[in-house]
């Protein structure tokens, strides 16, 4: 916890993933909304995501991804494991205060710094890039980074377009100081942007200060999850590829030496129409949406969780995460993939 190390880097040294149990299937959702298996399979690529039962919130799984992720780190959760324990998530357990100290807390962390990042899709790549900053500036030896959500809460039960789409689930990444900058792991390069202009792309219109929620009106305060899907479509295609070539340029990669891609899953063809935009061969490409949906800031860390699970990921690879989400915001990290790394 001494704070005199200002020359590291931040490196990968745990990784965990949790997922509730209740998987739902297309079919599941055709019961109930005027949709069909063959219209989400060919129109997204999703077969099943999982919702979390009435009652479980986004810390309950983000406790449970960030359990894993120190245990893989071989950290014990007690007090100073970790500096601070960063959350990004677009549905916190409550408006105020943030989700992050409560997590912190039932991990048993002490008195860590806790703090939650909104970035929606892009949540994870914002909570990166700060973590990792306040490691090489010396603020922190070892941070808990964290991307959970519970979109089932705010998802308009009557609304296939969005239904369809979102799951809930966590991730979560330890992040560490360290001296070597070749150490497999490290963090090699960030790029983060954003165009509020186009903020009404994705939005919960009301339960803000701009306008109350009212559940039993939505005219005056609709508090579900709304997206211009064909708008958002075109917009991610093109954020993730610029902000992908410019942090390639920056760090001098070619396209060609990205060994995996690692998109935020919104779509299986944003996913491959980007893989192609970047002339990145598609089986580089790491997919799970199948099986998750889209779960919004957990999704990189699901998907990477998913990629070392099936040993897909390997020491020293190079992994490429781009992301685009609400706001709109957009991202894009480039690292190394660490050593011996088992998902917790
Ligand atoms: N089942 C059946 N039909 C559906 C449907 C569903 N679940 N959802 C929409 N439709 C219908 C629409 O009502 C529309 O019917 P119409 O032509 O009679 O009006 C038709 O399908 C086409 O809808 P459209 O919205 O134009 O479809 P699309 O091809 O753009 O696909 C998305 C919709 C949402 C899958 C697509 O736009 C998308 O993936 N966008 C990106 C969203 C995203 O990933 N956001 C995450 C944040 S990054």
């Amino acid at each position: 916890m001494a704070h005199h190390h200002q020359q590291s880097a931040a490196a990968v040294i745990g990784l965990g993933s949790y997922l509730p149990p209740h998987r739902i299937t297309n079919d599941d959702l055709a019961t109930r909304l005027e949709t069909s298996d063959e219209w989400i399979t060919s129109r997204t690529g999703i077969r099943a995501r999982h919702w979390a039962p009435p009652g479980t919130s986004t810390s309950d799984l983000a406790v449970e991804a960030g359990h894993r992720a120190l245990k893989s780190a071989g950290l014990y959760p007690e007090p100073g494991a970790v500096d601070a324990v960063v959350l990004a998530t677009t549905t916190p357990d409550h408006p105020c205060p943030a989700t992050a100290p409560e997590v912190a807390a039932r991990l048993q962390l002490g008195t860590a710094a806790a703090y939650d990042i909104a970035g929606v899709c892009s949540g994870f790549l914002y909570a990166l890039a700060t973590a990792s900053a306040q490691i090489i500036a010396g603020q922190a030896e070892r941070i808990l980074v964290i991307g959970a959500e519970t979109y089932s809460t705010i998802l308009n039960p009557t609304d296939r377009t969005t239904s369809v789409i979102f799951g809930d689930g966590a991730g979560a990444v330890v992040l560490s100081a360290t001296r070597d900058p070749e150490q497999p792991g490290v963090l090699l390069g960030v790029d983060l942007g954003a165009d509020g202009s186009q903020a009404d792309l994705i939005r919960i219109p009301a339960g803000g200060s701009r306008q109350r929620a009212n559940p039993d009106d939505p005219e005056l305060g609709d508090p579900y999850f709304t997206m211009q899907g064909k708008k958002v479509f075109a917009a991610a295609v093109t954020r993730m590829q610029h902000s992908a070539i410019s942090l390639l340029d920056r760090i001098g990669w070619t396209t060609d030496q990205v060994d995996h891609l690692v998109g935020h899953q919104a779509n299986i063809r944003i996913l491959k129409t980007l893989a192609r935009h970047l002339d990145i061969p598609e089986d580089r490409a790491v997919i799970n949406i199948d099986q998750v949906g889209n779960t919004s800031a957990a999704s990189i860390p699901l998907a990477l969780a998913d990629a070392t699970a099936s040993g897909r990921l390997t020491a020293g690879s190079r992994v490429l995460l781009t992301a685009f989400g609400g706001g709109l915001t957009w991202g894009s990290v480039a690292l190394t993939w660490p050593d011996g790394l088992t998902v917790g």
